[in-house]
């Protein structure tokens, strides 16, 4: 536990410590504090001695002296508790400012992998709650031990050379309240964990519902909605109490033990006092002073709670930044010229996680070439372009890009030379011109004009109230489907890249619009990769590849296909040309074939 708290902290100095001048500051204004705290009992223990000696010449104006120095003791206290306060406040702002940054980083170098398999309510959760443990961590509980560490020194020093025996006998029941804290520190551990964890999955719960809201609506599962968040918030809520159980074992004798020393003083010093081994105002100087061993001793157990509670949420961040992305950017070219968009697979084999999803891909496409890869669903079209995106790595086999290893090139390239329409479209919560220039930011309102008029976007744009400036939200809420995807093709073909991907980009489409698209579309010079389920949308296409459970099954032009007399032909024929409606079948894997001019069966 002790290692895991020192790489804590470890991790922490590693933020902080470009702040140096100011903690330096924080332990001046520290150290001031303590002994202004000081002043405050003492100058009360010399006013008592003052009022209880027996000298004649005492003079009632000079109380004032004191009492000024007790009122300027106090102000300049205060000032410096100030003063402290915006020091630590400054500094665990910028920290954890500086983390959720670096995190944010750091979710954006990560690959799809990760997101794959990481809940949205976890990242929420550390990059706020989490975030948030280690400010107070650097607010307050750090310089809270500091301070009274200081003072237990301070006032342990001070006591003892009031008296000695008063002093240690008050210390006996220190081992009383370590043994307490030892207990209390394993126990409520876990509980925070639990905390954490459940936190996580209530904001999961939460973001999934604001995104799902219309298919919680449209299917009426508010009420199954409502138990599911439920049981959710009664874990949460389970979770605290199971904390606040723990620490009611333990915090409430700890407790005891400190109001203890309290008892022993007064009855000890007590009988001290009226055996006159001790002056009155050495028993004021000594009551001033005893807090600095009880308000710590009161502190342990919230110490504990912090200190933990740090340990589960640094973790999790660690966790977190030393995530590594699967998709590598190492011994990459960098290329300052576009790409041709020469595209070639050879025996690329591909896996998410256990079965695989593509099995022995070969193709490949000349510059300029348009592409059509059709198949049922589930077929494994999309994945096929995630790899070309380099989204994910292949599990087997190798894809090139004008002749070199995708793995060898820059991922900034390859991102910069491949645009996507996306199957799902994604438009954030901004303008339609603004998700329309994602990919160009630079890109003036005619040339989100001349793309958004390739797409057949720009005649109901234009009819919006506020046209181009129209906010639409997180998921294009305010838009049909079609006109999503045709924003989304515009925000692709605006990129200019040299390969254009359109996944399932018209299928929210009449034949008529589908058609002038695909007509606007032949004047582009790029390489495109256009994937559909209906045979109509790439009949024109120059290869088309036909996917059934992961395996490329036929290939060719469509009138090759047709001639060959099989699968393709079968479905167009049979079922109106849709792939959703095409019988599975499993075929043997081919080694590599250039299919670049020849149509073929496997
Ligand atoms: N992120 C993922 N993690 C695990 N498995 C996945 C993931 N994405 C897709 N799959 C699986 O990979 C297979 C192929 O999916 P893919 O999305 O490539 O199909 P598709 O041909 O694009 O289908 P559709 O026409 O419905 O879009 C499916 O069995 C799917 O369940
Ligand atoms: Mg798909």
């Amino acid at each position: 536990m002790w290692g895991v708290f020192m790489n804590a902290l470890k991790w922490l100095w590693g933020y902080v410590k470009k702040y140096k001048i100011s903690m330096f500051s924080v332990l001046i204004v520290t150290a001031l504090f303590i002994v202004t705290a000081f002043v405050i009992p003492i100058v009360t223990g010399e006013i008592v001695g003052y009022i209880t000696n027996e000298n004649p010449n005492k003079n009632q104006s000079d109380l004032f002296f004191y009492i000024g120095l007790m009122l300027g003791g106090v102000i300049f206290k205060e000032i410096l508790v100030y003063t402290r306060a915006m020091l630590l406040e400054n500094m665990s702002q910028n920290t954890i400012k500086n983390i959720r940054t670096n995190l944010y980083g750091k979710l954006q170098s990560l690959d799809c992998s990760y997101f794959d398999k990481t809940r949205k309510g976890d990242i929420m959760s550390r990059l706020t709650m989490d975030a948030d443990t280690v400010r107070i961590v650097i607010a307050s509980t750090i310089p809270n031990l500091i301070d009274s560490l200081f003072f237990i020194c301070v006032g342990f020093v001070v006591m003892f050379g009031t008296n000695a025996l008063l002093t240690l006998l008050l210390l006996s029941m220190a081992p009383f309240i370590a043994v307490l804290a030892y207990f209390l520190s394993k126990y409520v551990k876990r509980t925070f964990v639990d905390i954490r964890e459940s936190n996580a999955e209530l904001n999961t719960v939460v973001a999934e519902n604001i995104s799902g809201n219309r298919v919680v609506k449209a299917y009426a599962r508010e009420e199954f909605e409502i138990e599911k968040f439920e049981k959710k918030n009664k874990k949460y809520s389970n979770a605290h109490m199971s904390y606040v159980y723990t620490w009611a074992k333990y915090a409430p004798p700890m407790i005891f033990f400190v109001h203890m020393t309290n008892f022993i003083f007064i009855f000890v010093g007590g009988i001290l006092v009226i055996n006159q081994k001790i002056s009155i105002a050495d028993f004021t100087v000594f009551n001033g002073c005893l807090w600095c061993i009880t308000s710590p001793m009161m502190a342990v157990g919230d110490f504990i709670n912090q200190f933990q509670q740090f340990n589960a949420s640094s973790l999790k961040i660690r966790h977190l930044e030393e995530e590594e992305p699967l998709v590598k950017n190492n011994n990459v070219q960098k290329r300052d010229t576009g790409l041709t968009g020469k595209i070639q697979f050879k025996n690329v084999t591909f896996a998410y996680e256990g079965d695989r999803v593509l099995k022995n891909i070969n193709f490949s496409a000349n510059p300029g070439d348009t592409i059509a890869i059709i198949g049922p669903t589930g077929s494994g079209k999309s994945s096929l372009i995630n790899l070309l995106a380099r989204f994910y790595d292949p599990t087997y086999g190798t894809i090139y890009l004008d002749d070199v290893n995708l793995k060898n090139i820059d991922l900034k390239t390859v991102h910069q030379n491949i645009a996507s329409a996306m199957q799902d479209v994604f438009l954030f919560s901004d303008t339609i011109k603004n998700n329309i220039a994602y990919g160009a930011p630079n890109a003036t309102y005619e040339d989100v004009i001349r793309v958004a008029k390739l797409a057949d976007a720009h005649d109901f744009i234009s009819k919006l109230e506020d046209g181009y400036d129209t906010m639409v939200g997180e998921r294009g809420v305010g838009l049909s489907g079609g006109q999503r995807q045709r924003i989304s093709l515009a925000r692709a073909l605006l990129k200019n890249p040299s390969i254009l991907v359109l996944d399932d980009t018209t299928s929210a489409l009449d034949m008529e619009t589908e058609f002038s698209i695909q007509e606007n579309l032949k004047l582009a010079k790029q390489t495109k990769i256009i994937i559909a389920h209906r045979i109509s949308s790439v009949k024109n296409a120059d290869l088309i590849l036909v996917l059934n459970q992961g395996n490329l099954v036929e290939w060719g032009t469509h009138d090759e296909l047709m001639a060959l007399d099989g699968y393709y032909k079968g479905v167009f024929e049979h079922q109106f040309g849709d792939f959703t409606k095409a019988p599975k079948y499993h075929i043997q894997h081919p080694a590599f074939v250039d299919l670049t001019n020849a149509g073929g069966e496997k």
